[in-house]
């Protein structure tokens, strides 16, 4: 299969043919070059990689370093998806020029094609600094995990009159701004049809029903590899997981038993040569030998 390299004008070019926009997360070489052989449009280097991968409560803890270490890893994996860095919390709403600073790190440390950034209407101006520095942002509204605190936990966002409709003008100023595309977390699929009819640019969801132009998903939690906990979008596409306890076990046995590794997972010395290591075992005080070679 021949692929194509994916820009954000492919992105959303897309939409424009009502064609739908498949996107995953990853965070090291060998899932991203899997999941790029499998012709996915574009790959967020997600800060869930602060949960899935590094074992945290949520994905506030993630810092720059971490996030640029497996942006690197990734695009190393990868030749034709979008690879997208996504900015931690913290690093994009102390100061402009710092956002700035930050999301060049993920293009020319990391070697991303474009930063997300979570937040509307008030996170506008940063998003146009970035843009104005030649880098391509993807927006992220709704159930945005880095403010949980401000939710007050992982609560669905947009269940009333007044908070569906900010969604919708934070998505028309999203769009103004200049974002590629943005992701639509955790809201009523009905706002988020409205929303995705409202604007041109891709809208990406999790969690945000059927009507959006694209959908994305932890590539953990669809592979059925984390299963800490399951919100209701999460779908287990595999239960990698219980594969890997089964080889795992396997493993274990074998070991143990003596039938791993057998002689076609074994190198072999040539048959001759091993007469010669075995007379020279016996003519010669090992011990000796061995002071020889510490005292040379
Ligand atoms: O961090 C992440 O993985 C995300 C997606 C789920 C949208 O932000």
């Amino acid at each position: 299969m021949s692929l194509e390299k994916m820009t954000t004008s492919k992105i959303i070019e897309k939409k424009k043919n009502g064609e739908k926009i498949v996107t995953i997360t990853s965070y090291d070489y060998s899932f991203a070059k899997i999941v790029d052989e499998s012709n996915i449009d574009l790959i967020l280097v997600g800060d869930s990689l602060s949960r899935v991968i590094l074992g945290n409560e949520n994905t506030l803890a993630v810092t720059m370093d971490e996030m640029i270490h497996h942006t690197k890893a990734v695009t190393r994996g990868v030749s034709n998806a979008l690879v997208v860095g996504d900015m931690p919390f913290l690093s994009y709403k102390i100061d402009i020029k710092e956002a700035v600073k930050n999301a060049g790190r993920f293009i020319q440390e990391g070697g991303a094609e474009a930063i997300k950034v979570e937040g509307g209407t008030e996170i506008c101006p940063t998003i146009k600094a970035i843009i104005d520095a030649d880098i391509e942002v993807m927006g992220h509204i709704g159930l945005t995990p880095q403010k949980i605190y401000r939710f007050g936990g992982h609560l669905v966002q947009g269940r009333n009159t007044d908070a569906a409709k900010r969604l919708i003008l934070d998505a028309i100023n999203l769009q103004e701004a200049g974002c590629f595309s943005m992701v639509l977390e955790g809201i009523p699929w009905q706002i988020a049809k409205v929303i995705t009819n409202q604007v041109d640019i891709p809208t990406i969801g999790i969690g945000a029903g059927s009507h959006c132009d694209g959908q994305i998903i932890v590539i953990h939690d669809m592979l059925g590899i984390f299963t800490d906990f399951k919100p209701k979008f999460v779908k287990y596409f595999a239960n990698l997981g219980q594969s890997m306890r089964d080889a795992l076990a396997k493993y274990k046995e074998e070991v143990e038993n003596s039938i791993y590794p057998d002689l076609d997972h074994s190198y072999e010395y040539p048959l001759n040569d091993l007469n010669e290591i075995e007379s020279w075992i016996d003519s010669v005080d090992i011990q000796e030998e061995s002071l020889k070679l510490k005292k040379k």
